[in-house]
């Protein structure tokens, strides 16, 4: 054997067995980094599945507490809730989103008392409330900025009321995490935190979500007057430096999988905990290939989480999170 006939460096080596490939290890996925998003709807005894995401159902107030205990006792640390407005409630400014006893508010007031472990993260925006499915006011067929802002207040200062102790604005309207982090310390609420979806993009993965709210059908238009261009990834640290100076405590970015560049850049710039949005139109293409066959269900699913945590994400928000969790447990 000649000198220079074998490669020195064979980095297979620390691939060979199980235990070298866990020492090695460079990322780990634990439920610590789950949120799960749940969707709550009127009425009783009500249990409907999401066509468009497999696996997924709206449960009304009092099914609430019986769907959301198996991830309290997976530990899950949080869960985002989405609420299902009935249709005569939404109009044209979404009156509904400001009702302290609205949907979302009862939810939280009882998974507060049911669950108080439990963090519960509240979406502020108006699309579940209008008629015409945007996250604002509409003048002259624009989404305006300002008089929004002005309804988001009160609705997050609601819903840290009843209990939600994680604002999560998901408007994009310029200057709400400033406008939404004054109201909360003068109504006397310093500790709510606020993960502002920063960097959150007019993306097409929407849309099984807009079909479990009800609100795909109404939108008219698109949102990409406030929503991002899947062009830019600048502008992205650009929105997230603003809502940081703005007080926001955590910052996400939206959609997941698609946007991991960004994730990444966000992370390395910043060092503040980043959130990653695995959104329903992730879920619903997992979903699709693995009832098809396509794909091996729990391989595809913990791939994909942790590629959130290798881009740097501290946690993801994921329809998957109670089977996450589960799967992490066994
Ligand atoms: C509301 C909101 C949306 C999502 C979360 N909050 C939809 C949208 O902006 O149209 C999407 C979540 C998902 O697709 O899973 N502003």
């Amino acid at each position: 054997m000649s000198i220079g006939q074998f490669p020195h460096v064979r980095l297979r080596r620390n691939r060979h067995d199980r235990f070298t490939r866990r020492l090695v290890s460079e990322n780990t996925l634990s439920t610590d980094n789950l949120i799960w998003p749940v969707f709550v709807t009127e009425g009783t005894n009500s249990v409907t599945d999401v066509a468009s995401m497999p696996g997924v159902q709206r449960v009304s107030l009092d099914r609430l507490a019986a769907h959301v205990e198996p991830a309290a006792n997976l530990d899950i640390p949080a869960i985002a809730l989405f609420p299902i407005t009935p249709t005569d409630l939404r109009d044209e400014s979404g009156t509904e989103a400001t009702n302290p006893d609205n949907l979302m508010c009862r939810a939280a007031r009882l998974l507060k008392k049911e669950f108080p472990e439990i963090g519960l993260i509240g979406d502020v925006a108006l699309d579940p409330y209008t008629s015409h499915g945007h996250d604002g006011l509409i003048e002259d067929d624009y989404v305006v900025n300002d008089p929004s802002v002005d309804i988001l207040v009160t609705q997050a200062v609601n819903q840290a009321a009843a209990g939600i102790d994680i604002i999560a604005p998901s408007d994009m309207m310029d200057g709400r995490v400033r406008a939404i982090r004054e109201a909360l310390d003068a109504t006397g609420l310093p500790n709510t935190r606020i993960m502002s979806y920063a960097a959150k993009y007019a993306s097409a993965f929407y849309g099984p979500f807009r079909d479990a709210l009800g609100s795909g059908g109404l939108l008219k238009g698109d949102k990409k007057t406030y929503q991002m261009d899947p062009a830019n990834s600048d502008e992205a640290l650009r929105e997230v430096a603003l809502d940081l100076q703005e007080g926001a405590d955590m910052v996400m970015v939206k959609p997941g999988m698609p946007y991991l560049d960004v994730i990444q850049r966000v992370r390395q710039t910043f060092s503040v905990p980043t959130f990653a949005y695995q959104v329903s139109g992730e879920y619903a293409m997992l979903m699709a290939a693995i009832q098809n066959g396509w794909l091996d269900r729990e391989r595809a699913i913990m791939e994909s989480l942790m590629s959130f945590r290798r881009a740097g994400a501290n946690g993801v928000l994921t329809y998957f999170a109670p089977e996450a969790a589960r799967l992490l447990r066994a």
